[in-house]
């Protein structure tokens, strides 16, 4: 696998050159500078292979780089028309997809709003939620991701860096989310009888604002960028009920959770709950970018003008979406069952890292949406972000790419297609890394 080589690399070149002119983002500390990939692997400008365990921020569910009739949709669309300027024209393709796509949302379901980025896709059901109800106020969670627009960020509390200097927000309160590891209320679920959702009814529903005057609560079924929370199996049905009792709709982020990440379709099916927006993006585009936001047909219709784009529904990013949709849609169940037993065969060798090491605190995830939380030593639980550091670096130098997540976990989420020799292979470079930090850092305890 990856091999560093002596002397100045293309990579390191490139690298200092990015620096020089670009603005700051979120670089990871390891330099990889990709140049190709394909199904589970990716290689970089000096020639070095890796395995992905990212999905390249989890665009790539069904392979690096797409598959081959992706890529000829995209091109054969390309040749004739890319863009149709979807919002003032009409176009057949993105009606076409907006049909595909209906057959995968609950009954009900049946109107739909194209945009490019799945921070635009929150920002349109932002402003949905607010028309449809005619109410001010937004409910979201502490260590939710919902983008970096002035809207989405608004309902963003990931990182206070991501919001310096923007706010004030007025219209949108945060609430604790359900993160049972370290729960916020000190409190261990389920003697807690979801104390968080009673807080919610008591601090910020009844002191802060009438119920009456919330349009929506924004939610990831799975909070990404804040850790890879999963809430408990109930928690949504329960939190649900309060919102329909004073018709506050619920707006499920399905950006990183959704399409087929968790084994199915929506993750918030995961719940048992159906909400009453949904919004998409990263791998709907299977590449390119693509945002939704689906809605409810009973909600109605937003005022003529109130919303619109000058990209969403591009004819060259839709071709590629409805080739990748059109490949669910024949091997759903083959899809499903697939990453139910790569999701179980890899919690399986998270539980036993778990057990191994002391620095493993918390193994977590659904189908193949799968964290490792990284701690001091596992009765503190301290988060420990600089070994979670130390052990990326040590598997991206052994062939493995990895993203984090929250203050100390490590994502993984492979390319759903990964063959189970792939991924128990990066699994053994991720274990040898963790057992080299584990043991360095029990001789520093
Ligand atoms: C849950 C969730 N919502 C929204 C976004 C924002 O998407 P984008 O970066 O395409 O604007 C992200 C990106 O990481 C996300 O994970």
């Amino acid at each position: 696998m990856a091999r560093l080589r002596k002397g100045k690399s293309k990579s390191e070149n490139i690298i200092a050159r990015d620096n020089a002119i670009m603005i700051k983002t979120t670089r990871e500390p390891y330099n990889f500078v990709a140049e190709s990939g394909t199904g589970e692997f990716v290689y970089d400008v000096d020639g070095r292979k890796f395995i992905d365990f990212s999905s390249f921020i989890s665009v790539y569910n069904f392979g690096v780089n797409s598959s081959e009739a992706v890529r000829k949709a995209i091109a054969e669309q390309s040749s004739k028309l890319m863009h149709s300027a979807f919002t003032d024209f009409y176009a057949e393709r993105p009606v076409h997809f907006a049909e595909s796509l209906m057959k995968f949302m609950p009954a009900g379901f049946g109107r739909i709003f194209f945009s490019n980025s799945g921070t635009e896709a929150n920002e349109a059901a932002l402003k949905f939620s607010k028309l449809f109800t005619k109410r001010n106020y937004v409910l979201a969670f502490y260590g939710g991701f919902h983008g970096r627009t002035k809207g989405s960020l608004a309902l963003t509390a990931s990182k206070s860096v991501q919001r310096a200097y923007n706010g004030p927000f007025p219209d949108v309160i945060h609430v604790p989310f359900p993160y049972c590891y370290r729960c916020p209320l000190k409190q261990t679920y389920p003697d807690c009888g979801f104390a968080c959702i009673d807080y919610i009814k008591k601090y910020p529903l009844s002191k802060e604002v009438d119920p009456n005057e919330v349009a929506a609560l924004v939610t990831e079924p799975i909070q990404g960028e804040g850790g890879y929370i999963v809430p408990p199996k109930d928690y949504f049905k329960e939190l649900k009920k309060v919102l329909d009792e004073h018709g506050i709709l619920m707006v499920s982020d399905e950006v990183q959770a959704g399409y087929m990440r968790t084994g199915k379709f929506l993750a918030m099916d995961n719940f048992g709950v159906k909400a009453d927006i949904y919004t998409m993006a990263k791998s709907i585009g299977a590449g390119l970018p693509l945002g939704v936001t689906i809605v409810d047909k009973r909600l109605g219709n937003i005022p003529e003008g109130a919303h619109a784009n000058t990209f969403g529904g591009n004819l060259a990013v839709i071709a590629g979406a409805q080739a990748q949709l059109e490949h669910i849609s024949r091997n759903k169940a083959r899809i499903e069952s697939e990453i139910r037993a790569k999701g179980r065969t890899a919690m399986k060798r998270m539980e036993k890292m778990k057990e191994d090491y002391e620095i493993v605190g918390d193994v977590r995830g659904m189908g193949m949406m799968l964290a490792i939380e990284i701690v001091k030593d596992k009765i503190g639980k301290e988060p420990a972000p600089k070994l979670r550091e130390r052990i990326m670096m040590e598997s991206f130098a052994n062939g493995l790419i990895m993203l984090p997540t929250g203050e100390s976990a490590i994502r993984i989420i492979p390319p759903l297609t990964i063959s189970e020799h792939s991924l128990s292979k990066g699994f053994d470079i991720l274990e040898r890394a963790i057992a080299k930090i584990n043991a360095e850092s029990s001789r520093r305890r």
